[in-house]
């Protein structure tokens, strides 16, 4: 039981840069996307309007500050980087697969910037495999949660 708890508080405290970094653009994004208007050899947009430059900033600067605060500035930047570009190749594969900005692709979504955040911080800091199986557990349940009540504050226009 104690080892469980370890588990879930050692998971926690590790990635609390990458949450914020992944929620902070839906409070201070807007703006110019990152993929300046492009389209792709495909005809669609690249990334589409949903990423946008401040977004992803926002993103990066909130989660670093985060690790700063926790001690761990280098893995809070690399987190936060992670879950940003993370969260861009999302809508990469959504934008491909005809999606449209908003639409939701179940395992992409929610697990997409939290894989992308191990990977660029594992070189720094190696997570156990219990904390990754107990992440990728719970960040589904969060981001279920999460939308709704940014759907509920209007910061967000679709509740899933
Ligand atoms: N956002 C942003 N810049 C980013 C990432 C997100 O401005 N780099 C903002 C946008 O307002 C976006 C919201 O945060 O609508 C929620 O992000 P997300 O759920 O990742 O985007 P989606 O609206 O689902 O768009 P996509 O289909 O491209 O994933
Ligand atoms: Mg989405």
């Amino acid at each position: 039981m104690r080892d469980i708890l370890t588990v879930v508080i050692d998971s926690l405290w590790y990635i609390l840069p990458s949450y914020i970094a992944n929620m902070s653009p839906v409070v201070f994004g807007g703006g110019k996307p990152l993929d300046f208007n492009k389209k792709f050899i495909d005809g669609r947009r690249v990334l589409g309007d949903h990423k946008t430059i401040r977004g992803f900033i926002s993103g990066v600067v909130c989660g670093t500050i985060v690790g700063v605060s926790q001690g761990r500035a280098l893995q809070g930047f690399l987190l936060s980087l992670g879950a940003m570009v993370g969260d861009m190749v999302g809508s990469f594969i959504k934008r491909r697969l005809g999606i449209e900005e908003g639409g939701s692709v179940p395992i992409l979504d929610q697990e997409g910037f939290l894989v992308f955040s191990i990977l660029f911080s594992y070189p720094v800091e190696n997570i156990d495999i219990y904390s990754i199986i107990f992440l990728l557990i719970l960040t589904p349940l969060l981001h279920k949660g999460t939308n709704i009540i940014a759907y509920y504050l209007k910061l967000k226009e679709v509740g899933h």
